[in-house]
């Protein structure tokens, strides 16, 4: 393990360092993680520390072995022994993105197995496997047995991480998100890089979002968590790229859970949002790319029932009935347009906001979601709309919940005279 444990170092010193823009030593991360994770360094120590990196940052050295030290806390997947390549997708996060859906059974079809562990939404950013808890009887936490199985039978699996898998990033991200300090990039590229690098896959593509509704707002510091990934991934072995995505706008026409759901079963028939098959078919070729396969076309698979008939064989696995009603929420509203012309804005963080109010997420890591709340919206930016004509329906079980998501809404939308663009590009640059 770390060769830092034989050492003892004093918390306060790594404090001072990082707080005087110093640099941090191996040794001295090795051995910070460790007893952090062990409960020797003290939340308020780890939080003083974290506030530190965030304002004053890490040079590459330090992430790296920051990224390592995590992975350390805990166990190491292995499927080498499937006799086929891997590849994963992660997504940094944002409004209803429900990609990995259709995604993980798309690329499956191809003959490279996809294991996709996968997390809960907390806050404005929808969880995969929220939405996935949406189908009756579906099961999200599965034993790393059971999970090899499915990968063998099906070569597509979405389950939760275990327990075992990078502790340290666990204690780490649940102390972050309560002291404002998630948004550090050396944080959030060693947690989401430890996690990945650790859970075994040989192949990463990196879905970085930019926009309102993602943690970067901007493209310079997108580009810096991207490039940052890929150097770990590849350092550790694992073929990474990464695409710069749009997320000012929701991706389709759904923000919510079973909602979603519906909508990735759309794309799964052939159908759906142009915006969400786009984006599904690039991640696909980038994933198969990364993984040695490059004659494969996607799109055909998504037309010809290939994907489907994955995605039907996933969720049974999982004890999931793929031909069962999903939940629908018991009350609606509809947000009518408030002007006529072009929708030139609809913002993502203030749909992801309302569908979170709703109850189609969860403010504590305790609480429950409502399977059928979110935001159906019926019009995308680029739509030419008329003043009384709906342009998102709100979902939801309670509805003393519509006044705050409407608030929520207020300056969601922007409206243009007719004639206007709204020129959002979808997939921005690429980097490997
Ligand atoms: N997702 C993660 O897994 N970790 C972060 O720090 C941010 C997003």
């Amino acid at each position: 393990m770390s060769q830092g444990r034989a050492e003892n170092f004093d918390a306060v010193d790594i404090i001072r360092t990082k707080r005087d823009k110093g640099t941090l030593t191996s040794a001295q991360i090795d051995w910070t993680i460790d007893a952090y994770t062990r409960g020797v360094i003290a939340d308020e120590q780890m939080s003083a520390l974290n506030m530190a990196i965030l304002l004053n940052g890490m040079d590459r050295a330090e992430i790296a072995a920051w990224t390592a030290a995590m992975i350390a806390s805990g166990e190491r997947m292995d499927f080498s022994t499937l006799g086929r390549p891997t590849s994963d997708k992660h997504s940094t996060g944002g409004v209803g993105d429900k990609i990995t859906l259709p995604l993980a059974p798309l690329v499956a079809v191809f003959g490279v197995a996809v294991p996709q562990l996968s997390g809960r939404g907390l806050g404005h950013t929808g969880g995969t496997l929220d939405k996935l808890e949406s189908i009756p009887g579906w099961r999200a936490n599965l034993s790393n047995e059971e999970m090899m199985r499915q990968l063998r039978d099906t070569g597509a699996v979405i389950c939760a991480a275990g327990a075992g898998l990078a502790p340290a990033d666990k204690k780490l991200y649940s102390l972050r998100d309560v002291t404002g300090t998630v948004e550090a990039i050396p944080l959030i590229a060693s947690s989401i890089m430890s996690k990945k690098i650790a859970e075994g896959t040989g192949s990463l593509v990196l879905d970085v979002k930019v926009g309102s509704g993602a943690f970067m707002k901007n493209e310079r510091s997108a580009r810096e968590l991207a490039e940052t990934m890929v150097a770990l991934g590849k350092d550790a072995g694992v073929n990474t790229v990464a695409l710069l995505t749009n997320m000012e706008t929701p991706l389709g026409l759904t923000a919510g859970n079973a909602i979603e759901v519906q909508e990735s079963v759309e794309v799964l028939a052939g159908g759906g949002p142009e915006d969400v098959v786009e984006l599904t078919v690039r991640l696909a070729e980038e994933m198969l790319a990364c993984a040695g396969v490059h004659d494969a076309d996607p799109a055909a698979a998504l037309n010809d029932g290939r994907a489907m008939d994955v995605w039907r064989r996933m969720i049974a696995a999982q004890d999931g009935d793929p031909d069962a009603a999903l939940p629908v929420a018991r009350e609606s509203e509809t947000v009518l347009a408030p002007a006529d012309g072009v929708l030139v804005g609809l913002d993502a963080m203030a749909v992801g906001v309302a569908a979170w109010r709703l109850g189609a997420g969860r403010a504590r890591k305790e609480d429950a979601v409502q399977a059928g709340a979110g935001v159906r919206m019926h019009a995308k930016p680029g739509a030419v709309v008329r003043a009384g004509e709906p342009l998102m329906t709100l979902l939801t079980d309670t509805p003393e919940k519509f006044d705050r998501a409407r608030e929520a809404l207020a300056d969601a939308v922007t409206i243009a005279p007719d004639g206007a663009r709204s020129g959002q590009k979808l997939i921005i640059d690429r980097i490997s």
